[in-house]
């Protein structure tokens, strides 16, 4: 789409609104270009619009901010690779007819003396515009991209490049508050000559950031970037943690403190190879823990969380209408997989209605998660039965979703994996039930069997389906069937099927026929 000057002027740098109009909720392939210090990478996004899929990825650890500080410019073997990948990209990107191509790049090229000429040569050889952006915008955008997980995080966003970092200020509903970049990248610090010195540079330069943002305490610290995520890692495996998806993932103050003694204490390759870390970030690592360490100890979070969502997440969410974004990423995304996979798209939404009656006293948070699961229930039908159960696990636990902690991750697996199975023992679940408490595991069963149940019924008009109630004080579960075809759908299996879903609620199985 071209624009004209009035309309270039009003959408800003990063060109027109990628949604056609508020109400779009399938997003036309639109690729982001990440040019930063350590990294230069490609991301195609496409499916559900509020939640949008990973259609393409791809990612290059260049090094151009490597020895930047030393010579004020950008390495001379990180800019030819850069140039490679960029050349790479663009063809890839016109193949895959990507809509909106957008390209940032940060602390180094906009450092650097010879990033204008960069640019050019960028410009000249792929036809990319690059747009080199500063510490502030970076820090604005990072935190957008938080907010594309969390709309309503609350707390700090903590990014981390190669030449950089950023912090910005989530103060919730959805704002971004006071942000500010600083020189503490693990490549600016490879320069710095001595432990002595590299801290005291550290020290200094966080106070100075958390007097700008005129803070120093957080009880959630956000953290984007490449080099946070290598540590979290490290904790992942210092824990023996059994769930390696790192968005969402959380650490204590205190599960860092004993990761930073492992790094320190370990020989950096066998943790390299145990964490399946490349090698050019794990030497990065043992700096970046240093940083860590010190933000940590300056805003004294209670609560540290990775977010997978950054600055190429942030190029999107930023320019998503607010209805859009005031949309559930979670729903959204299944919604999405309902349409493409299920037998029947739309039936989740019936199902939904017909078990909801169990879970009224459930919070609006459990409801919603109760929700996907009823959208998502369907979705592996075309996996060989024998092993249904566990593929519906295993995708809803590793799916690549926003909007849910691990423990929810866990929950949806559980409730998926009982609406084929009874029994849960042998299942891959039982690595992860650490991850889920006693209660949550129980309902999740029920809502299972509950999906299990209902789904006898799919295809046909809610109203055959009938009404459940439970009685918790008189410890019964009514189901009230319509005469004629209500009845008749009630077969043998599906009787054993509701008795099994009253068990699970310890509760004696009643049916009515007639309305209730
Ligand atoms: C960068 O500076 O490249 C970062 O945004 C990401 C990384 O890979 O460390
Ligand atoms: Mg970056």
């Amino acid at each position: 789409m071209k624009l004209d000057a009035a309309e270039a002027e009003e959408y800003g740098p990063f060109g027109a609104p990628l949604f056609d109009g508020p109400e779009a909720r399938a997003l036309r392939r639109v690729g982001v270009i990440d040019v930063g210090s350590n990294s230069v990478r490609l991301v195609v996004f496409d499916g559900a619009a509020r939640s949008p899929a990973y259609f393409f990825n791809e990612k290059i650890l260049c090094g151009l901010g490597a020895g930047l500080a030393e010579t004020g410019r950008l390495n001379p073997d990180g800019r030819e690779r850069a140039m490679v990948a960029l050349r790479r990209f663009a063809i890839l990107a016109r193949g895959m007819e990507v809509n909106s191509l957008t390209a940032v790049a940060t602390a180094a090229v906009r450092e650097a003396s010879d990033g204008p000429a960069f640019e050019a040569e960028v410009e000249a050889a792929t036809g990319l515009k690059l747009w080199v952006i500063d510490g502030t915008e970076e820090a604005r955008l990072s935190a957008q991209g938080v907010l594309l997980g969390w709309p309503e995080a609350q707390g700090l966003m903590c990014d981390i490049g190669g030449s950089s970092m950023e912090l910005a200020v989530l103060p919730g509903g959805g704002q971004v508050g006071a942000t500010v970049s600083g020189k503490l990248g693990p490549l600016k610090l490879q320069n710095v000559k001595g432990k002595g010195a590299r801290r005291a540079e550290i020290d200094a330069g966080v106070k100075a950031m958390a007097e700008v943002l005129g803070q120093d305490r957080s009880d959630k610290l956000f953290l984007v970037g490449g080099s946070w995520r290598a540590i979290a890692r490290v904790d992942m495996h210092r824990r023996g943690y059994p769930l390696h998806v790192l968005h969402e993932y959380t650490m204590t103050p205190k599960d860092l403190r004993a990761t930073f003694d492992l790094i320190e204490a370990s020989d950096m390759e066998t943790l390299r190879q145990e964490t399946r870390t490349s090698s050019a970030r794990m030497s990065l690592v043992p700096l970046a823990a240093e940083v860590l360490s010190r933000v940590v100890k300056t805003f004294r979070p209670k609560e540290i969380a990775i977010s997978s969502y950054g600055i190429r997440e942030g190029l999107l969410y930023e320019r998503m209408p607010d209805v859009l974004r005031a949309r559930d990423p979670l729903i959204e995304s299944c919604r999405a997989s309902e349409a493409a996979s299920a037998r029947l798209p739309g039936f989740g939404r019936i199902l939904y209605k017909f078990i909801s009656p169990l879970f009224s006293r459930a919070s609006e948070r459990r409801q919603r998660l109760i929700r996907a699961c009823c959208l998502l229930h369907d979705v592996s039908w075309r996996a060989h039965p024998d092993y249904r159960a566990e593929i519906c696990f295993d995708n809803a636990t590793r799916a690549n979703l926003g909007g849910l902690t691990h423990s929810e991750r866990v929950f949806l697996g559980l409730a998926l994996l009982h609406r084929y199975r009874n029994k849960r023992e042998g299942t891959p679940f039982e690595a992860l039930a650490p991850l889920l408490n006693e209660a949550d595991t129980q309902e999740a069963e029920v809502v299972g069997k509950a999906m299990r149940f209902g789904a006898m019924f799919s295809a046909q008009d809610p109203e055959l389906m009938g009404r459940l109630k439970l009685y918790p004080k008189r410890g019964e579960l009514e189901l009230a069937l319509p005469k004629g075809d209500g009845e008749a759908l009630y077969g043998e299996v599906a009787e054993a099927r509701f008795r099994s879903l009253a068990a699970s609620l310890g509760c004696a199985p009643k049916v009515r026929i007639g309305r209730a």
